[in-house]
């Protein structure tokens, strides 16, 4: 059952290509027309949204935050992301025009569940991005769009979290379809970019024997900080939770932008920094900010170890180790940058002889709040 893996958590590592792909499956007609019939709401009603709310906990909730991008970018509808067990108690705003979009992989996380109930009596739409069929929150939402991971088996997410940003990503474009924010050709050119991840996560997992080395070569680390910016912030904090679960090393993530605003007094002689580098692309031309970002924290004595996309030469300089990941528009690039860091994690929790389908203290689906 664990398909010649050693563990549930390597195995479904590489479920990833296809976990993306039956997530995209049967979603868009040959036209580049989104198909998603389970959405269940009318089309009326998803262009009379002037809000969205995605709640979510623990890794689904960067997933959540992979979508505030996206949907903000391609709808131009404002997007909130919070994390659910904080939504209930405080007094959020909500009427009829108010999307909640859950994400939940087990489908059964009490302090999501309770949210969604909350938001629903305030008079919201609901929709439940989930990956377990018929559980409580898609029942309890009034439409669903699964993600077709499969089951996934050990207590840390990995495939469910690429199939939860592909399915937010479907969400969005399905909502810039409807509110024609994209022109049909824009779609299509993302829907074929995205066509291409499950072969590029591929590539990845192929060559994945440097970041092994890597991680086994760094199992005596006491604490590993994560940087990312934009897109590329929620792989950081994915990064570092996935560390910090799986091989219970100390681990925080940061929006890189935020470094110098105080993190970086953490930095001395060896610290080991991950720094999840924007496409050389990105709009908004954070590339070389980051990279300065890098040149910052050696420069102080950190370990820099760079995730880049292919071809971009200007992180080696200051880069104890580059891994790159194949070109991508730069809106995806979560799909192919969370890949590496959770292969680290896996890898080096194994070297230390730890469970890692099973981790101390913690359960597959929270059911309490
Ligand atoms: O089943 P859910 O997606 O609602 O679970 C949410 C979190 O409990 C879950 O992502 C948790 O953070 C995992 N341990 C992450 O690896």
């Amino acid at each position: 059952e664990k398909g010649g893996f050693a563990t549930f958590m390597e195995k479904e590592i590489y479920d990833q290509p296809q976990a993306v792909a039956d997530t995209l499956l049967g979603r868009s007609d040959a036209e580049g027309n989104l198909i998603l019939d389970e959405l269940r709401i009318s089309e009326d009603e998803l262009k009379s949204i002037r809000k969205i709310i995605v709640l979510a906990c623990g890794t689904s909730s960067y997933a959540g935050m992979v979508a505030k991008y996206a949907i903000e970018r391609w709808c131009r509808i404002p997007v909130e992301v919070e994390l659910s067990h904080e939504f209930r108690y405080r007094d959020p705003i909500i009427d009829a025009n108010t999307l909640v979009v859950s994400i939940s992989q087990s489908g059964e996380t009490m302090d999501t569940l309770m949210a969604v109930r909350y938001a629903k009596e305030q008079g919201a739409r609901t929709v439940s991005i989930c990956n377990t069929n018929g559980s409580t929150i898609p029942r309890e939402s009034d439409a669903v769009l699964y993600t077709h991971a499969g089951p996934e088996i050990a207590v840390a997410s990995t495939k469910a979290f690429l199939a939860q940003i592909t399915a937010a990503y479907l969400l969005g474009l399905y909502m810039a379809q409807l509110t024609k924010k994209l022109y049909s050709q824009e779609i299509k050119d993302i829907l074929a970019d995205l066509a291409e991840i499950p072969a590029k996560v591929q590539q990845i997992l192929d060559n994945a024997s440097q970041i092994k080395d890597l991680a086994r070569a760094m199992a005596e680390a006491s604490s590993v900080l994560f940087l990312g910016r934009n897109v590329g912030y929620p792989v950081a904090l994915e990064g570092a939770l996935k560390l910090k679960e799986l091989a219970y090393i100390h681990a925080e993530g940061f929006a890189a932008g935020e470094l110098k605003h105080g993190p970086i007094a953490l930095i001395d002689e060896g610290q080991p920094v991950f720094v999840v580098v924007p496409s050389p692309m990105d709009r908004h031309s954070l590339h070389a900010k980051v990279v300065s970002n890098i040149q910052e924290v050696r420069a102080r004595g950190a370990k820099t170890i760079v995730v880049a996309e292919a071809g971009d030469e200007t992180v080696k300089e200051y880069a104890e180790q580059v891994f790159y990941v194949p070109e991508t528009q730069p809106m995806l690039m979560p799909l192919l940058t969370t890949v590496p860091l959770q292969i680290f994690a896996c890898e080096l929790a194994t070297a230390k002889g730890y469970d890692v389908d099973q981790p101390r203290n913690l359960a597959k689906s929270v059911t309490v709040e």
